[in-house]
Parts: C-alpha cells; structure tokens; sequence
C-alpha cells in the first residue's frame, strides 16, 4: 500500500510539473520534396524527463493519438534528460502531412494487453506534452513515386508500375536517350478502398491509410539489349527524374538475377509490427552488383512474404520507396507469400491446410499484392469477398538460358486444378534447346530441415502433387522462401539425393531478405552440446546470415552463388552443367557436393568494402532471452523491461552466420525443436 501510495503521489507530481511546463515541439523543414527527404525534429522545456517520454509519428494530422504510424522514445537523443534534444527522420511520401506530438508515459501505464506484434507494450497517450506543427510534401504527392518495372509477355516490352496522390492521368515517355523521350504511353490509375480488406488490422483504423492511386503502363516496341531512358508524370502535374533500364533480349544465352524470399523493409520508427532492419543490406549489396553490371541486364525475383505490411498500409509505401532505386533499373518480380494473402475466408483452404493458411495476410487478402504489383502472364482467382481478384499467381518467362516459372503456394495447386494445369503445361512446353535449364520458385518450400511443423501437410502436398512435375520435366532447380535462411540441397527427390539434377532438381531455400523471427541452426549458449535440429545429408549446406541468391546462367552451367550481407561476398556455391551435372562448395569449408570440384564465383563484382558496419545482422544471443523450445508467438520472447522495447526490433532470432557446417552425429532423441516458428 505504501508503494502504491508512493507511485502515486510520484506520478501526480510528474504530471503537475508536466502540466505546467511549456514543452515546445518544433519541425524543420516543413516542406518536403519526395520520399527520403529528412526533417529535424527538436524539443524543449521537457520536465523531469523520463525515458518513457516519446514522439508520435502521425499521417494524416488528424490522426487519433492511438492511430499513429510509428514512434521513438526521446530517450535516443542524447541531451533527453536535460529536457530538450532532437530526431532526424526520413519521411516516406504517404501522400497526406505529416504531424508529430510527444507523450509523456508511466510505468503504472505500461499495458501489457495492448501490445505490438512482437508483444512489447504500446506507449500509452494519456499525457500529451506537446504537439508540432505540419510537414507536407505539398505539389509533390502528385509526383509519381514507387516506380519498379516488370517483363511484359511480349519481350520487347516493358511494364512500369507506380503510386501517386490522385488518379488523373499520367504518361510515361522513353526513348534510347535522356534528351530524346519521344515515346509515349499513357498510364490510368486504380485504387482500393478500406471496405475491400478481408480483416483486421488492413480494414481497421489503425492500420488503414488511404493507399494513393496506382498507375500502370506498358513501354514497347524497345531495341532489345539497349539502355532505355524513361520519365514519369504529366505536363499538369509534373515528371519525375529520368530513369533508365536494359531492355530484354530473347535472343541473348546470358542470365543474370538476384533471388530472395521475405525481406521486408527497414522503417526509422517502431511501429506495431517488426520491420526489417536487415532488408537495408540487402538491397545495398545487390544495388552494388546492378552498378557493376553496367549494361549487362539482369532482374531481381522476390520469392514471397514481400513487405510484410500485414495490413499496415503505410509499411508498403516504406518497401517501395526502399526498393525504389533496384526497381526501377531492372525488372522486380514477385511470388505470393502468406503474409500478402492468408485470410480466415480465403476461397481455398482444405481441411489439411486449416493451421497452414490463417491470417497472416493481416486482412490483406493480398489485394495491394495484387494492385501494386503486374506480372506477366493473366493467372487471377476471386477472392470470395468484394475485394478485387487476386493476381500475379503463376507465370512464366524466358531470361536468357532459363526458362522461369513462378508459382503460389499460397493458392490451389493440387492435380486436378488450375494452377496445376498450368505449372504442367509450362513445364511441357519448354523449348530447351533455348532454355537448356528450368528454374521454379515459389514461397512455401517444398525441402527444409527448419523445423516448420505447421506447414509439415503443405510440404507433403507439394511433395505428392508438384515433384512428379518437376522430376518428369527435368526441372533443374526449385527455389523457395518462407524459411528465413538460406539452405542448400543435393539433386533430390522423393527424399533422396540424386546424381544430376535431370530426374532430381536441386532445391533452394533462399528465405533469408530481412526477416528474422526464426531461431537460428546455430548451437545455443545454453546448450553448446545440442544443434537445434541435426543436419541431414539430403542438406549440403545452411546458414542462419541474411543476404541473397545470385543467378547466372549462359546455355553450357547455371551457377547459383549465396552473398551474405555481412561482407556482401560468396559464401556457397552450386553449378548445374548442361549435361546434368551438380558442382558445389562453400567458402566456409563445407564442400559438400557429388563431384569434388572448388566453388566458383558466380561474377566479378567488386567485392565491395570489408567494413561490416553496416550489416546488423552479426549479432549475438540477447542475454535476457530465453530460447530453448520456445517460440516468440508463445511470448517468450517479450522483452521484460519497457527500457528495453526498441529491443523488439531485433528479438527472434540469433545470428552467428557461419552455421552451415554439419552438426555431426546427434542422435535425433535428442534434439530440442523450436516449435511453431511463425514465417
Ligand atoms: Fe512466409
């Protein structure tokens, strides 16, 4: 009683010397031109400060104070305790103002029901000490942002997508040089609505934000294998900056593509969902090999689990304006993972798959999926609900030696079905005299030693219903998400190594963009005798570091090398011969491959600096975390102390990045599994 009686005289005078004193919240500038653009955000006159004192971070102003986008605890500048000090943020274009306020918040406050994804508490608004004025982007939400281009059916096109704040017509024009854009073709914009999402949060308020207008055009005719300078707008609203790409050439042996799953995007605030800090190296490593490139043309494969907004709108709008200067250099193509589509009323959702497909969607129903992205091919299914058809599903294209097919997991691809249909179709007709080498991708894998007990019945579908597929057509590798990590196969299938990947395509997990919420392969502190799961021979090699898959190919080898974000350089490599033949090896030591040949390089690029600062990944266990058989969905993984909320960010996983050698001989009675990992 008397401690309660303590906190509460404390807290009654933190909020009358609150009340009294005149904080000042101010914003500089207050006029931005396009997404990146930094304000400075300073206060003042702060009393008794505490570090449970933060800023709120709201689009549109008129935002509710429990409707903001994000937030920072002032406690990061490092003159707070003095009462005064300062952010910088980059802003991303959402099209409305921006507005900032600061909040004071208690510990008798904290509610640990009302929480983030990651289950830290929300910071309470009880208390506002002060608010700023508005930023805005003013003339530039008619600007087009969130440009990313796509292949066409047709290889002598190119399409463009992109986002600006009204739906009047825009043009794009694009010609073989910056001052010559003498072509033009017009781009129409469409929209969705809230009443459109499928389910919390993507319908609710607080995750709602007015998405702006989509607008998607097609440039054609082009030269192939030439550089193509192209601009986006309108003489009524204005044209962007001059952009430029390297048109397709169906003609061309070469391929060259960077390949990952589940990356997300890095937002400067904590929001209510985990975003990825990671996504940031990733995309700075595979721009560095675009640079190097030159005018070598090569595209980039996003196998899945994309922004992961989960039904926070704004989160797109960062993922775009993230991968805005890959996208619109080279075509960035997509899959469908769970997390852009899972809804409870999703049209196909078998009785095996009832704990498979949920809600990772966050109401989306892949809807923005559907809109902001345009594959090639027509593949589309309803949605049961009043939201718009779901595209961008399956579809195949020819880059070089390789002939691509991208797939859904997410959707019906039994025998009997549409997809199916289609996947058998494509891999039939495969003219492999110009495409010697066949590579599938898809999100959910159909080989992985995580131990993904949730999707056990997928994979066994998959294994039942696609591989006969893939073994009789001579797919010769499969490359999946889903699996936060990268993981190397022998040629396989039914569950057993091949000799050539003609009759056992090598499988891929290649799930390790950004995302972090798995317990990683490495030994744990707690328990150095015991791997989390043994490493079975089928698997050549595995690692739990982030960073991305490089493809190359001419018509003779396709080489497939893994770049790890900590140094950005080659780590495993495997190359499939023409004639059938698999050659692979590691870096790290772990050769492990049906013929004894040393890893290669995929490409000379410049290995890029060896200052790892950049690269947050290579970190080690928090001490306050407890890992053993312990998923973060069963709140194990919430951090204990409010002080250590921004440790959120980085909860979930572990890194130690050279994980990939065999555990040696653990008896399988002894393993301690990670359950129910969430992906
Ligand atoms: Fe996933």
């Amino acid at each position: 009683m008397i401690v309660n009686f303590s906190i509460f005289i404390l807290s009654l005078s933190i909020f009358t010397s609150s009340a009294n004193a005149e904080a000042t919240l101010s914003v500089s500038p207050t006029t931005l031109k396009r997404s990146g653009d930094i304000v400075n955000i300073e206060w003042s006159n702060i009393d008794s400060p505490s570090d449970l004192d933060w800023l709120g971070i709201y689009s549109p102003p008129n935002s509710s104070h429990d409707h903001f986008i994000g937030y920072k605890f002032l406690n990061v500048s490092a003159t707070w305790k003095d009462g005064f000090g300062s952010i910088t943020l980059p802003l991303t274009n959402l099209r409305s103002d921006y507005t900032f306020r600061i909040f004071r918040w208690t510990q008798s406050e904290i509610d640990t029901k009302h929480t983030d994804h990651d289950q830290n508490p929300l910071p309470g608004t009880k208390h506002l000490l002060a608010g700023s004025e508005n930023v805005t982007f003013g003339n530039s939400v008619d600007k087009a942002e969130q440009i990313h281009l796509a292949f066409e059916n047709k290889p002598n096109r190119m399409q463009v997508t992109f986002v600006a704040g009204d739906g009047e017509e825009r043009f794009v024009r694009y010609g073989q040089a910056k001052d010559m854009l003498g072509n033009s073709a017009a781009a129409r914009g469409i929209r969705y609505d809230r009443e459109q999402m499928c389910n919390a949060p993507a319908n609710t308020t607080v995750g709602w934000r007015d998405p702006g207008w989509i607008f998607h055009t097609v440039m054609k005719n082009l030269n192939p294998a030439v550089r193509n300078y192209y601009q986006i707008g309108s003489e009524a609203k204005g044209w962007s900056e001059i952009y430029s790409f390297i048109s397709r050439d169906m003609y061309a042996q070469e391929t060259r593509a960077f390949i990952f799953g589940d990356m997300g995007c890095a937002t400067p605030y904590n929001t209510f969902i985990r975003t990825q800090e990671e996504s940031k190296s990733t995309v700075k490593w595979i721009l560095r090999d675009i640079e190097a490139l030159g005018d070598k043309p090569s595209f980039v494969s996003h196998i899945g689990d994309i922004s992961y907004a989960r039904g926070y709108s704004w989160v797109w709008d960062e993922f775009f304006a993230q991968i805005e200067p890959i996208a619109s250099k080279v075509p960035y193509h997509v899959c469908i993972g769970n997390h852009e589509y899972d809804f409870p009323a999703q049209p196909w959702k078998p009785d095996w798959a009832a704990s498979i497909y949920g809600n990772d969607g966050g109401g989306e129903c892949g809807v923005p999926y559907s809109l902001k992205f345009n594959m090639p091919g027509n593949s589309s299914e309803s949605t049961g609900t009043k939201a718009p058809m779901t595209r961008n599903l399956y579809y195949s294209y020819d880059a070089g030696s390789v002939h691509f097919l991208s797939i859904s997991t997410e959707t019906n691809f039994l025998e009997g079905g549409t997809q199916y249909e289609f996947i058998k179709q494509d891999l039939e007709s495969v003219n492999r005299n110009k495409t010697p080498f066949v590579v599938v991708q898809g999100h959910r894998p159909m080989y992985t030693t995580s131990n993904e007990v949730r999707d056990t019945t997928i994979r066994q579908k998959m294994l039942e219903h696609l591989e006969p597929l893939f073994v009789k057509n001579e797919v010769t590798l499969a490359m999946w998400g889903h699996v936060h990590r990268y993981e190397r196969f022998c040629p396989i299938s039914n569950n057993t190594c091949g000799k050539q990947w003609k009759g056992s395509p090598v499988h891929l997990v290649v799930g390790m963009g950004g995302q972090d919420w798995q317990a990683n392969w490495a030994v744990r502190p707690n328990h150095p005798d015991l791997p989390i799961f043994p490493q079975p021979e089928e698997s050549m090699y595995r690692t739990g570091e982030f960073g991305y898959a490089r493809l190359v190919a001419n018509k003779h080898k396709l080489t497939v090398s893994f770049v790890g974000n900590h140094d950005g350089e080659v780590h495993d490599t495997v190359e499939m011969l023409a004639s059938g033949e698999v050659i692979s090896g590691s870096k790290d030591g772990t050769k492990t491959s049906n013929s004894a040949v040393a890893p290669a390089p995929a490409w000379d690029v410049n290995s890029g600096s060896k200052d790892n600062s950049e690269s947050p990944n290579v970190q080690t266990v928090p001490t306050s975390a407890t890992l053993v058989g312990k998923s973060e969905s069963d709140g194990s993984w919430v951090v204990k102390g409010v002080g250590l909320m921004v440790m959120g960010l980085v909860l979930g996983f572990v890194a130690g990045y050279f994980t990939g050698m065999k555990k040696g001989s653990s008896s399988r009675s002894r393993w301690i599994p990670v359950k129910s990992e969430e992906i």
